[in-house]
C-alpha cells in the first residue's frame, strides 16, 4: 500500500471521509464516560509513535493527538522547531528521513504547505497537515463530525462562513466538494478565499457564493462559521479589523440563519471581534463539543493513514 499521507481532505476523498466519520462517531459512543487515557478495547495502534512538529503555536491540536494516541494504545512526542536541528537550519528533507527511521508517523504544524508537500516527499511514514497557511483539514474532520452530531446530514448542507477567507475556509470548500454540501461565504473585498478552493467545489457541483454582504451569506443558513481575522503569521493591521467589523457574528446575523442554525468556530477565539460574546455563549453555539471532537477526528485520521480504515 501507498503510505498515506494526510495533507489535505482530497488525499482521502469523499468515501473515506465518510468512514472516518462513521469509525469516529462509534469510538467515541464506545468510550462513554472513560478516562482520557484510557485506551479503546481494541488498541489498534499498539506500539506506535507520533512525532508532532510545532513551528506555530497549538493548544487543540497538540493536546487532542497526544490524546488521540493514547486512546489508540500508542504514544506521542512533541518537538518544538525552535529546539530542535530544523530550527538551526537541518533540512526538512533530512528531518523526514531521520523521523521516519524512528517514529511511525509525522504531524506537522508550520507555515508554508510546500514544507509539508517536501516532508511527504521523503518521509517513509506517514505525514499529517496540523495546520499550513493553506488548509487545516484535521480541523474540517472534527467539524463535520460536529455537525453530523447536531442531526444535520451533509449533502445538501447550506453552510455559511464569515470574515477571513483563509487556510480553515481552504478545506472547508475542500470538503463541500467531497462531501456535497454549499457554502455561501461573505468577506470583506479583498479577503475572499484563494480562488482555486472555489473552484475545486464549484465543479464538484457544490454552490458556492461569494459575497460582499453578511446578510446575505447567513440567510437560511444550517451552520455559521467563522474563524479570526488575523491568522498566525499574519499582521493585526486596523484596515483589515476596520473591513471585518461587519462580518462579526452577531444575534442579528444569527437571526437570518435557519431557527435551528448552530454556530462553530475553530478556536481560539477573539471573543468582541469575529464573534459576539452572545453568540459564542448562547444556545446555538457548539464551539466546545467541535474542540472536544479534535480528538476523535485525529484519532480517526491516525488510523486511515495507517490503513486500517
Ligand atoms: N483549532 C486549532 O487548530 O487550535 P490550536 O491552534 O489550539 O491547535
Ligand atoms: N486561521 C487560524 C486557525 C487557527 C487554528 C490560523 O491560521 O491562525
Amino acid at each position: 500500500m501507498a503510505i498515506r499521507h494526510f495533507l489535505d481532505l482530497s488525499d482521502a476523498g469523499g468515501n473515506a471521509i465518510a468512514a472516518m466519520l462513521n469509525d469516529a462517531i462509534d469510538r467515541k459512543a464506545a468510550r462513554g464516560g472513560w478516562p482520557r487515557g484510557k485506551a479503546d478495547r481494541d488498541e489498534p495502534l499498539s506500539g506506535h509513535v507520533l512525532a508532532m512538529i510545532f513551528e506555530k503555536s497549538s493548544t487543540r491540536t497538540r493536546v487532542s493527538f497526544d490524546v488521540a494516541m493514547r486512546q489508540l494504545g500508542g504514544t506521542s512526542l512533541v518537538l518544538d522547531s525552535a529546539t530542535t536541528q530544523l530550527g538551526r537550519g537541518e533540512s526538512i528533507a533530512d528531518t523526514a528521513r531521520v523521523l521516519s527511521r524512528m517514529v511511525d508517523a509525522i504531524m506537522i504544524r508550520t507555515d508554508d504547505h510546500a514544507k509539508i508537500e517536501e516532508m511527504a516527499r521523503h518521509a517513509t511514514v506517514p505525514v499529517i497537515n496540523g495546520l499550513t497557511d493553506r488548509s487545516h483539514p484535521c480541523q474540517i474532520v472534527a467539524d463535520l463530525l460536529t455537525v453530523l452530531e447536531q442531526g444535520k446530514a451533509l449533502p445538501g448542507l447550506e453552510l455559511a462562513w464569515l470574515g477571513d477567507g483563509n487556510n480553515v475556509l481552504h478545506s472547508m470548500l475542500e470538503a463541500a466538494a467531497l462531501m456535497k454540501f454549499n457554502v455561501r461565504i461573505g468577506t470583506p473585498r479583498g479577503y475572499e478565499p484563494d480562488g482555486d478552493f472555489v473552484a475545486l467545489a464549484r465543479a464538484s457541483g457544490s454552490q458556492v457564493t461569494l459575497t460582499n454582504d453578511a446578510a446575505e451569506a447567513v440567510a437560511g443558513a444550517d451552520i455559521v462559521v467563522t474563524d479570526t481575522w488575523v491568522s498566525m503569521g499574519q499582521d493585526h493591521t486596523h484596515n483589515k479589523l476596520a473591513a471585518m467589523a461587519p462580518f462579526q457574528v452577531s444575534d442579528a446575523l444569527m437571526s437570518l440563519a435557519k431557527n435551528e442554525a448552530r454556530f462553530l468556530h475553530c478556536l481560539p477565539a477573539h471573543v468582541g471581534e469575529e464573534v459576539s460574546e452572545s453568540v459564542f455563549e448562547g444556545s446555538q453555539s457548539v464551539v466546545f463539543d467541535e474542540a472536544e471532537n479534535r480528538i476523535h477526528a485525529q484519532k480517526t485520521i491516525l488510523l486511515w493513514c495507517f490503513g486500517t480504515l
